[in-house]
This record gives structure tokens, sequence and C-alpha cells, in this order.
């Protein structure tokens, strides 16, 4: 009997041992791309990306990655197949999985994401959803080992909207062993149930984001409207005014502290220019990471651990 597939549709859905493995594989890939040696693990493997919103990072990211690694890459949209026309996500399940390797979705629900994987028969991969953002975390945890070494024990500021990737740090935090200090205004508070964590202890809520940046080692921030919630952008910038990390916010921070932001970003909304093009933000690293990281996860879930 073959192995049971492993799939990445949220962040714990990997151990923190596999996760110390992927960090170190990551920088040995990305050792690897900067000195332009070829490595090909993944020659005639095919990744499907399907992408139900908008992307650059994401499919940037993916599709270089996978041609890097030899493989090749298929991109699918809403727009341009049958997945916008109601054909049941169990049949393009079924259909997709039997034609490529690995499999890339970007979508709405999570339940989206999981239907489509109890029907694949290859690995899924979550590339956003409401709920989830695994590989951007993933690419932040690995930026922050980079810069500062082990994230155990640290403390990160979430300003901001109780979404997907607050979520998804939730998840970090509760499985890598670090604490998050939350700070979102009224009626956009992270939910424990949604995120998926098993109690309160690694995480704080703070009604002021000062007090949540205070002493923190990472302060990090996202839009204040996500995709998929357009219509509340307005009530959204008025509930969101008083949460922009600003300087001051970085002041009372650890003086060492890292600036951190998926992006896109907003200057003047959720963060100042001066802060996210400030000598404390790692933004630019952060997005390359992703495709470092998400390169050492696909070889990962394809072939398995590889001794190094
Ligand atoms: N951070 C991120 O996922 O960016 P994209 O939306 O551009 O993929
Ligand atoms: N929370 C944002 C992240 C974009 C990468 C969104 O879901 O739109």
């Amino acid at each position: 009997m073959s192995a049971p597939i492993r799939h990445y549709l949220q962040f714990s859905d990997l151990s923190a041992e596999d996760y110390a493995y992927l960090f170190e594989r990551a920088a040995l890939i990305k050792k690897k791309f900067k000195a332009y040696e070829k490595y090909h693990p993944l020659a005639d493997r095919t990744l499907a990306m399907i992408f139900e919103k908008a992307s650059t990072r994401t499919r940037v990211s993916f599709e270089a990655g996978m041609y890097q690694l030899g493989g090749s890459v298929v991109h699918l949209t809403t727009g341009d197949s049958q997945l916008g026309r109601a054909e049941p996500i169990e049949d393009s399940a079924k259909v997709i999985s039997r034609m490529v390797d690995l499999v890339m979705i970007r979508t709405f629900g999570q339940d989206k994401i999981e239907l489509f994987a109890e029907h694949s028969r290859v690995p899924v991969i979550n590339g956003l959803t409401n709920e989830f953002h695994p590989c951007q975390i993933l690419a932040d945890i690995f930026t922050f080992i980079e810069h500062r070494g082990s994230i155990r024990g640290k403390t990160v500021a979430w300003v901001g909207d109780g979404n997907n990737m607050a979520n998804t740090w939730l998840q970090a935090a509760e499985l890598l062993g670090f604490k998050v200090h939350v700070s979102t205004p009224g009626g956009y508070e992270v939910d424990q149930d949604v995120a998926g964590i098993r109690s309160s202890d690694s995480y704080k809520v703070f009604k002021d984001p000062m007090d949540a940046c205070r002493g923190a080692d990472l302060v990090t921030t996202d839009v204040w409207t996500s995709m998929g919630y357009e219509a509340e952008n307005e009530a959204r910038k008025k509930a969101f005014a008083d949460w922009c990390v600003d300087t001051e916010m970085m002041k009372v921070a650890k003086p060492d502290a890292l600036f951190m932001h998926c992006l896109p970003a907003h200057r003047g909304e959720e963060v100042q220019a001066d802060v996210i093009d400030g000598p404390q933000s790692v933004v630019w690293d952060e997005a390359e990471n992703r495709m470092h990281a998400q390169k050492a996860l696909m070889e990962f879930l394809l072939i398995g651990r590889i001794a190094s």
C-alpha cells in the first residue's frame, strides 16, 4: 500500500519537526539558487495552480519555483476553466489530479479546498483561503529565522484584521512555541475556533495596538480589507483608522524588532510609509522567501525528506 497523501491545507498540517526540516531545507535550496546551481529533483513533475482570487507573489513564487526544480506548471483561473461554470469541485479534483503531481489552490472558503483535497489523488497546497495563508507564514518564519534565529519564545505583534494571516499566525504560535499579541478593532477579532487552535495560551488580546507592540520581536500587519470582503471597504476604513502601524508603535517594540507585511500593502492605511520602507522592514526578503520556502515544501510533499 502506498503512503497516505500529505496535503498542506493549514499550518497545523505539518509538525514542529517537519518545520525544523523545512526551514533548513529552504536555506539550502536558497543557497543553490543564489549560486546558479542546477537542482532538478522535480523533473517531469507538474504543478497545477488554480486561482479564484488575484495574485502576484503566490503565482510568481510557485511558477518560478516549480520550473527551477525542473518541473512544469499549469495555470487555471475561474474565468478560463470550467471551475467558474459550476463543475462540481469533486469532479474537478478527480480530473485534475489524474494529470498532475501537485495542486496549489487560492480560493474563498476553506471548505472548498478541503473538499478538493478529499477527492484528489495528489497533494494539495493552500495558496490562501478566507481562513488561512500557511505558505505566507512558512516564508515569514523562515525570514524571521534568517534575521534573528529561532522564533521559539519570541513575541509577534499582530495589528489589524483578525483575518487569514492572523489565524495562521495563531496556529504557528501554538505549534512552534511563540506568542502572538493581537490587537484588532471591535467586530474584527480573531476567533479561536476559526483559527483552529486548542487553547488561548499562545496569544493575548490587546485593545490598544500600542500595547500589543510593546516589547515585541516582530510587528506585522495586513490589509484592512481582504479579497472577497470588498463590499465592506468603507466601513472597514472607518473602523481600522487607529490600526495603522506607525513609527510610534515600532518605537515601543524591541529596539531590534522586525516589521513584516505579506503584501500587497497600502501605505497610509495599515502601515505608514516610514515603517514599511524603513530600516526595520524585511518585506522584500519576506516576498522573495515565498519562493525558497515553497520549493522546499513542494519537494517535501512529493519526495519526502532528503538526507543532506
Ligand atoms: N502575499 C501574497 O500572497 O501575495 P499575492 O496576493 O500577490 O499572491
Ligand atoms: N489577507 C489578505 C492577504 C493577501 C495576500 C487577503 O486575503 O486578501
